[in-house]
């Protein structure tokens, strides 16, 4: 086994025993959220490589929501099946999950919670802020919002046109609080993800600093065999809930988490969800708001809600 891992230039001294962290990528250029994750994998394993591991990357199936058809919540459990199968079949110690459009994050997070091995999600962190003529713009909720406008002949499709190269303007994932948001959101409070995991965006130097901290952090977790069901606990689903409701995040978060909690043994029922019941929104974000996520990181992200709600 060893020689021919050699073969992509590991010194021998590194096979000594060393935690062996797989980074997860759901890379692909199929799925624009992820496209940049290539790059993002290198900071994981600087981090990994400073802590004393040795980080080994590998693909699963990618779920991009705008471009899969009929819809890429067909495959969400087909995609953590590749996730699980990888991981189960091939000699890590721990991963580090890199999520990002809707999907991808509770796939993964149901593939890895299946072998209960130590793991850290790391999100690619939402796009900069859409705006078309002094005006925010989020993907999804504004392309909706100017196709009617096209049909009701209020938009010439050469406005559209200009529009859509002003909303999606940056590599990330939708930057309203649609699913992937949420996701991220639910990484950072079930406590699968480092602090300010949910809103950072995708281009600026800190989300690469997230990553690069991960790949630290997730070696130390091997040291202190840190399996999911240490962090995934009844209450942390509990918070994750809370939160949901603090964050006006999406309904999907739903389905996901109940799934989630599933693979890892945790009881959790739709009638749980009535824990956010009391909870009053916090964040003033698209679709039903006003704000996006980059908005979000400057004004404190989820720490910020976090720390309201306690
Ligand atoms: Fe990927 Fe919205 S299309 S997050």
């Amino acid at each position: 086994h060893r020689s021919w891992m050699k073969n992509q230039g590991i010194p021998h001294d590194e096979f000594d025993g060393r935690p062996v962290i797989g980074i997860c990528n759901t890379w692909s250029e199929l799925t624009p959220c992820n496209a940049h994750f290539r790059e993002l994998a290198e900071y994981v394993k600087k981090g990994v490589h400073e802590a004393g591991g040795l980080p080994l990357e590998f693909p699963v199936m990618s779920l991009g929501e705008s471009n899969l058809r009929p819809t890429a919540m067909l495959f969400r459990n087909l995609a953590s099946m590749d996730v699980e199968e990888s991981i189960r079949g091939n000699p890590m110690d721990g991963v580090i999950l890199l999520v990002g459009c809707d999907k991808t994050t509770p796939a993964l997070l149901m593939g890895a919670a299946s072998c209960n091995l130590p793991a850290l999600a790391v999100s690619g962190g939402p796009m900069l802020n859409g705006r078309f003529r002094g005006k925010n713009i989020g993907s999804g909720t504004g392309v909706w919002q100017m196709s009617e406008e096209v049909r009701a002949g209020t938009m010439t499709q050469e406005e559209f046109t200009e529009a859509e190269s002003c909303m999606n303007r940056s590599r990330g994932h939708c930057m309203t609080m649609g699913t992937a948001s949420t996701m991220a959101s639910m990484v950072e409070s079930l406590g699968m993800g480092l602090p300010h995991n949910a809103a950072i965006p995708a281009v600026d130097a800190r989300r690469q600093v997230l990553a690069h901290l991960a790949g630290r952090r997730i070696v130390d977790m091997v040291r202190e065999d840190l399996t999911m069901d240490k962090i995934l606990t009844r209450q942390a689903f509990e918070n994750a809930i809370r939160t949901n409701a603090a964050i006006g995040g999406s309904t999907n978060a739903v389905v996901h988490l109940i799934a989630l909690a599933k693979r890892i043994g945790v009881e959790l029922s739709l009638e749980d969800w009535e824990l956010g019941s009391n909870v009053p929104c916090l964040v003033n974000l698209q679709p039903s708001g006003e704000y996006l996520m980059e908005d979000f990181y400057y004004a404190g992200g989820l720490p910020a809600v976090l720390k309201q709600l306690g």
